[in-house]
């Protein structure tokens, strides 16, 4: 039985996992949702990495064997390491979508979205190397946009600020399109349109992603037979309180979910508080 595994520091991740949900709904889903820990995007690679690899744990202990790093940041600072401390899970991780972006841009100005922890990791500038050859590219790590989406604050002045702070330039020099390089950031994205008008494209890599989990599960022979048969089920966990995601999920889904609290103990070892 294939169960898919999605983790993320917080909400951002729920995007894919709805996505996922929706187009592939004959699975078994568990998410996990650090939000004891978020924003990853301001830490350490090494930080992000062991949080990475304990929830990779807690994962393959529920029985997934495949695992979906819903976050930018924490692609960047462990998807590598995941894949060879784990070789026998599969792992789909994300990375700007700098390609795509070169593809369509005219202007050969291209904007990237992300957390300063994705901006600092390998996987970035690999991307930008194999991918970013004549367009320039012009980044912001768009500080305090992760908390207020994780507060579900999205209609503020303080986040329309934020976000005005970050494409104001970007329009200024040029740029025709924007790659959300961190999941949280789709929350956002009809907020940022009213600033960058129509004729910007921005990039929501989620379909991407959406695409890559399918394709892996067809070449390892996972893929579920029944995939109309909507019978797959989703647990979520959170390590803060249950509360606090849910009440994001109202505001960002309008649907609320079963959620499960679980707490970060002495040498990053993960305890189920609720009764399952
Ligand atoms: N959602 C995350 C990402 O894709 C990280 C946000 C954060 O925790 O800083 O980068």
């Amino acid at each position: 039985m294939t169960k898919i595994g999605v983790f993320d520091s917080g909400v951002g991740g729920l995007w894919i996992l709805k996505n996922l949900q929706d187009e592939l709904p004959g699975y078994d889903y568990i998410f996990f949702g650090d939000q004891g820990h978020v924003p990853y995007g301001s830490r350490s690679i090494e930080e992000i990495r062991s949080f990475s690899e304990a929830i990779t744990n807690f994962l393959i202990n529920k029985g997934c064997n495949i695992i979906v790093i819903a976050c930018n940041t924490a692609s960047a600072a462990s998807l590598k390491y995941l894949r060879d401390k784990f070789p026998k899970i599969l792992f789909v991780g994300m990375e700007p979508a700098i390609k795509p972006a070169v593809e369509i841009t005219n202007t050969k100005k291209v904007g990237v979205l992300a957390t300063p922890a994705t901006f600092q990791g390998e996987l970035y500038n690999s991307v930008v190397e194999r991918f970013a050859h004549d367009v320039e590219i012009f980044k912001d790590t768009c500080p305090g946009l992760v908390k207020k989406i994780e507060d579900g604050d999205l209609d503020s002045s303080e986040t329309h600020l934020i976000l005005e702070k970050a494409l104001l330039p970007m329009i200024e020099k040029g740029v025709d399109t924007i790659v959300l390089g961190c999941t949280h950031y789709p929350f956002a994205i009809s907020k940022m349109k009213e600033i960058l008008g129509e004729k910007i494209n921005v990039i929501d890599p989620t379909e991407a992603v959406v695409r890559q989990v399918s394709r892996v599960l067809e070449e390892n022979n996972l893929a579920n037979e029944k995939l109309l048969d909507n019978s797959g089920c989703v647990d979520i966990y959170t390590s803060s309180d249950p509360a606090r995601m849910n009440y994001v999920l109202l505001k960002l889904f309008k649907s609320c979910f079963d959620i499960k609290r679980v707490e970060w103990g002495e040498d990053l070892k993960l305890t189920i508080l609720d009764n399952e």
